[in-house]
């Protein structure tokens, strides 16, 4: 059982197709509660910090380059076993594999530019919130 909390991004794919209200209506109305929310853009130094986990991954370079483009909206968000929730919402990696009405499946178009991220776990959520916001910008 997974704790309370997740972290996202919405993409800037998403956010330059205009997809920003839409997402955050489809994770509100899934019940998740925004805990924190932030319209902002990660240099490639921060993008790259972010993704070091995937350091060795061919895609590092690119996945980097993708998530510095342009602006993001980050958020920690709140429901009962919010991780694997989450994930189940937005769907595979690969659009072309995500289930139907999956946020990925309707609004990503490809495996490099998907959309949205979520955090793969609980640990990860802790640290991917505390990367972008202080104790006094969640509620
Ligand atoms: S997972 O389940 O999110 O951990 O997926 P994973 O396959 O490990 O991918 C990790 C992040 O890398 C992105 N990704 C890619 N970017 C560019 N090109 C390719 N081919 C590619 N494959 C995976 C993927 O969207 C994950 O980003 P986040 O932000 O974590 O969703």
């Amino acid at each position: 059982m997974s704790t309370n909390r997740t972290f996202t991004m919405i993409k800037p794919d998403a956010v330059a197709n205009g997809h920003i209200g839409s997402i955050i209506n489809d994770i509100t109305k899934a019940g998740f509660k925004i805990i924190a929310l932030k319209y902002t853009k990660l240099s490639a130094e921060k993008a790259g910090e972010f993704y070091a986990v995937h350091k060795e991954r061919p895609f590092y370079n690119d996945l980097v380059s993708f998530m510095s483009s342009g602006p993001i909206v980050a958020a920690i968000l709140e429901k009962d076993n919010a991780i694997e929730e989450f994930r189940n919402l937005i769907g595979a990696t690969n659009p072309a594999e995500a289930a139907e009405g999956t946020i990925r499946q309707k609004y990503a178009k490809s495996i490099d530019a998907n959309a949205v991220h979520g955090s793969d776990s609980d640990e990860n959520a802790q640290i991917e919130g505390d990367f972008f916001f202080a104790a006094d910008e969640r509620f």
